[in-house]
């Protein structure tokens, strides 16, 4: 663990154990959710669904690269990931996001899809809250994230006909334009 990175985040006034237990929470979330959207992207077919595919797939395989880049960080701080795959599910920050009974009913999926990222949102809001202008390593990492569970949101609602979002498309899948950069031990 980085000593002194530690240090410095407890002297700003942060309780540093409750801020590892809501990056490992929201680790958690990522890593469940991509395994879960990789279901939902599998099942998004027919003239409905083919079109839910691609940003289905940008958003499930930038769920994975939150997850990368927040691993690191918890173990700066002293933190780590459950030894136990079960037990990390299970501290899962936001809801599973199950296939709906009828996979071919697209405003369902797209329910599952929205919620799962309105609850990342709040997730990494609460961080960027409890981090700003104290933890500025982890502020700068959650606001990344955050920047990009909204655009998945944005998308997700457009197709729910809640507007648009002003979307096009990721130069390739699940190009993460602002967590990438902390993507250090991963080639993109
Ligand atoms: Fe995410």
């Amino acid at each position: 663990m980085a000593k002194v990175a530690r240090q410095v985040v407890e002297q700003a006034g942060i309780n540093v154990d409750q801020l590892l237990e809501k990056l490992v929470a929201a680790a958690a979330a990522e890593f469940t959710t991509y395994y879960y959207y990789t279901i939902l992207r599998i099942n998004s077919i027919g003239f409905d669904g083919e079109g839910l595919k691609e940003i289905i797939e940008d958003a499930r395989i930038e769920d994975r690269n939150h997850f990368e880049a927040l691993a690191p960080r918890i173990y700066e701080l002293g933190g780590k990931l459950s030894r136990d795959i079960r037990e990390f599910a299970d501290v899962a920050g936001c809801p599973d996001a199950y296939l709906p009974a009828d996979p071919r009913n697209v405003q369902e999926m797209l329910k599952v899809l929205v919620e799962a990222e309105r609850c990342a949102i709040r997730v990494y809001t609460e961080i960027c809250n409890m981090t700003a202008g104290k933890d500025h390593r982890t502020y700068s990492l959650a606001l990344a994230v955050l920047h990009e569970e909204i655009e998945h949101e944005a998308w997700f609602s457009e197709f729910l006909g809640e507007g648009p979002s002003g979307h096009f498309r990721r130069e390739t899948p699940g190009q993460s334009p602002y967590v990438s950069r902390f993507m250090t031990a991963m080639q993109k």
